[in-house]
């Protein structure tokens, strides 16, 4: 089951938003996918609630009766977002299931030096030394023409990471995900410009994600936006933040080992050696569909 993370140390650099992106993306390719959230602050799980049932579903991160975080049958693809901050046992009980890393690098030297200290750490992990998980850096919230987006694409030329595009600014982004769309789900042809810059991202990832045939998203029939009331923001908010999902989220961030864990039984003689989890991971508290078979 291939696996994205959206990793950057920094807060706010855009992982929510590039992991809300690519679900609703996944989803659109008519692939079933699970939008895992990490994050403790559960934005994508907020972002969820508020998504059109009509529009290309998304799983959500689900616990069974035994607070084991389960993927439901038939789920093919995961996108997983996770917290600022994150390295260490966390970093690596995230990545040793991935096939792709995206980092979302805002321009500013602070980004830059954060991006590039999880870059070190990443590479060290190894998962990503052997090639096994592909990294890539996308900017986020740039003008592609300007100095800052060529400062951030000779930055990435210099750490050796693949720099997959940019993002412009736009309130596009703030609006959309508000309603629990995405630039993917939008009618009409204002946001061209937008889905432009994600096609040599997507392109990137395709092969990787083993999306079979990789097309621009186009919303078939135009639908009206509607965008969340703001009086319903603080109680879409208090409703998304399901007590029963803070001891899975606890076990995950926090290595809560009791939460997932696992006997390393299952990695038996069929598995291929390069699939398996490292030993020193095995039953410690990653979520199972995260422990490759
Ligand atoms: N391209 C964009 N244009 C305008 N605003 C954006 C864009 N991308 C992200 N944002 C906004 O930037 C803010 C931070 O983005 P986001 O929440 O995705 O970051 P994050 O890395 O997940 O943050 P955290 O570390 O707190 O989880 C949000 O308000 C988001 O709407
Ligand atoms: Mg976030």
């Amino acid at each position: 089951m291939p696996v994205i993370a959206v990793i950057n140390r920094k807060g706010g650099s855009g992982k929510s938003t590039l992991a809300t992106h690519l679900a609703a993306w996944l989803s659109q390719q008519g692939l079933a996918v699970v939008l895992g959230d990490v994050d403790r602050q559960q934005s994508t799980r907020a972002w969820l609630k508020r998504r059109d049932t009509a529009l290309p579903s998304i799983v959500p991160w689900a616990l069974d009766q035994k607070n084991v975080l389960k993927v439901p049958p038939g789920v093919t693809h995961v996108v997983l977002d996770t917290p600022g901050g994150m390295h260490g046992f966390e970093l690596a009980k995230v990545v040793m299931s991935a096939d792709a890393v995206i980092m979302p690098v805002c321009h500013s030297m602070f980004d830059r030096e954060s991006a590039a200290a999880c870059y070190a750490e990443l590479q060290t992990l190894p998962r990503v030394a052997s090639g096994r998980c592909k990294l890539g850096v996308v900017g986020m919230r740039l003008d592609a023409r300007t100095k800052a987006a060529d400062a951030l694409r000779d930055w990435a030329k210099a750490l050796g990471v693949p720099f997959l595009g940019v993002l412009r600014e736009a309130q596009l982004y703030v609006k959309s995900l508000d309603s629990g769309l995405t630039v993917f789900d939008l009618p009409g042809n204002a946001h061209a410009v937008d889905l432009l810059q994600w096609d040599p991202i997507l392109e990137w990832l395709s092969p990787i994600m083993k999306v079979p045939h990789m097309s621009r998203t186009v919303v078939a029939e135009p639908a009206p936006i509607v965008m969340a009331p703001v009086q319903e923001e603080s109680q879409r908010m208090n409703a998304t933040r399901a007590a029963s999902l803070m001891p899975a989220q606890e076990g995950l961030v926090h290595g809560n080992l009791h939460a997932f864990t696992r006997s390393g039984a299952h990695a038996d003689a069929d598995t291929p050696s390069d699939t398996r989890p490292t030993p020193s991971l095995q039953g410690a508290g990653a979520p199972q569909f995260l422990l490759r078979y």
